[in-house]
């Protein structure tokens, strides 16, 4: 199995280019079911999940290829509705295909994603919804079998509570609905406002009607779409803190800056120097770091995938901070490690009390989901010595070249198998 080795503590200076959003992406690539005619993406980022996206539209019939920098979907003889355990197992995204294959086609049997290590992660929000257009569904042997025999049929849905995929499965299902949808209590992270742009860009009769309201007017067809996904917003946080948790100076390059506002205003809070320009921005890491409590919530809020980040920064302040994790019931397994590596956390509930003045020390740790590895590089890169990650097929799914990044801006980073 492959390790990262680390060797710290270097200042990261450099300039870093951001990828494309991996959350956008797959929402993006779902929708793409609902087309005939070619598809056209630009900025897909290299990463596993994406593959095993692309993989699991190909096992539906989807025929692909990459040309130029972009990648081209071409749905005109996709026919299948069956999305096997297999695929599904490995990436609870997958779960996107359901409300455009219903939407096509009236029906779907799609395998249920299951819990992971970040908690239980449940659909019923999703399937509540589409029953409300119109989907029947039963729960067989880890498949949802879904049918709609009169095809969707729009209605006014409020979600119970806020949800990311499930905000997103229904808004594509619902461009295919007959007659009008209103979504309500809806998420607004940015990759779903990526998704309506995709989706209007494609034909979709969609409109935001209030903060959290959608109102989507249900059309049979879609046109051939050229689109470029947005930067990775968790990924651009994530090389903001790597800059302020090395006292490093480092551009981050390609991104809206606006996008990010609660991650700069953050790092801002900390203490961090930050110059913002029209696509990047400039941060500089300050050796004293000012303690402050955070909330993870959904979007505009703190999000859930950076707080394992902010918690590597924050264990540096120079007072204790405390962290509540109000998204997902079990998402600090990278505690455990961080202690091993000389901080003072503890948890409480979904609180955790970061004691700060941490001075990390090298240590061999083992990631356990995508957010927590990157966490653990962060306090290698300060760790004075050679770290050893394990474990980092997490890391792959949702970072590209991460090595190669860090590398360029001074890190010492390599993959060893
Ligand atoms: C998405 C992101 C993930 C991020 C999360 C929260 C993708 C591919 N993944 O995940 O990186 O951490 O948003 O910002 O975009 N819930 C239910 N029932 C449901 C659906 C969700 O109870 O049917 C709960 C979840 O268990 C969780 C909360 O609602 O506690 C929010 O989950 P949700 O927003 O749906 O997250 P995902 O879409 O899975």
């Amino acid at each position: 199995m492959q390790k990262l080795e680390v060797l710290g503590a270097n200042k990261l200076k450099g300039q870093i280019n951001i990828s494309g959003s991996k959350n956008a992406s797959l929402p993006i690539l779902a929708a793409t079911l609902l087309s005939k005619k070619k598809v056209y993406l630009k900025n897909l980022p290299r990463v596993k999940d994406i593959e095993t996206m692309l993989m699991l539209l190909e096992s539906l019939g989807s025929k692909i290829k990459k040309i130029k920098g972009k990648t081209v979907i071409d749905n005109s003889n996709q026919k299948k509705t069956f999305a096997s355990y297999n695929l599904v197992k490995t990436m609870r995204g997958s779960i996107l295909v359901l409300g455009p294959l219903l939407a096509k086609f009236k029906k779907a049997k799609v395998s249920s994603p299951g819990g992971c290590s970040i908690g239980v992660r449940p659909i019923d929000i999703h399937l509540k919804a589409l029953s409300k257009l119109g989907v029947k569904y039963k729960i067989d042997q880890g498949y949802v079998i879904a049918t709609a025999p009169k095809g969707l049929i729009g209605n006014s849905i409020r979600f119970s509570k806020i949800s990311v995929g499930a905000t997103e499965n229904l808004i594509i299902a619902a461009c295919f609905a007959k007659g009008i949808t209103t979504l309500s209590n809806c998420a607004i992270e940015p990759e779903i406002e990526d998704l309506v742009n995709f989706l209007i860009k494609m034909g979709c009769n969609i409109r935001w009607i209030s903060k959290r309201s959608l109102k989507i007017v249900g059309i049979d067809e879609v046109k051939e779409t050229n689109y470029s996904v947005m930067f990775d917003r968790i990924e651009a946080g994530t090389y903001l803190i790597a800059a302020a948790v090395t006292e490093g100076n480092l551009t981050i390059k390609k991104i809206i800056p606006k996008i990010i506002k609660t991650e700069i205003d953050m790092l801002k809070k900390v203490g961090a120097k930050i110059v913002i320009k029209k696509n990047e921005i400039n941060i500089i890491g300050k050796k004293k770091i000012n303690s402050i409590n955070i909330n993870t919530a959904p979007f505009p809020g703190v999000a859930t995938d950076i707080q394992a980040q902010m918690m590597v920064l924050l264990c540096k302040a120079n007072k204790r901070s405390i962290i509540t994790e109000n998204i997902f019931e079990n998402r600090f397994m990278h505690v455990a490690e961080l202690n091993r590596m000389g901080a003072n956390i503890l948890i409480n509930g979904k609180k955790a009390i970061v004691n700060g003045n941490t001075i990390f020390a090298p240590a061999e740790v083992m990631a356990t989901d995508l957010r927590a590895s990157v966490s653990l590089i962060l306090a290698a890169l300060t760790a004075k010595g050679k770290s050893v990650i394990n474990r980092i097929y997490h890391l792959d799914r949702g970072y590209e070249s991460i090595e190669k990044k860090l590398k360029k801006v001074g890190a010492k980073i390599r993959r060893v198998n």
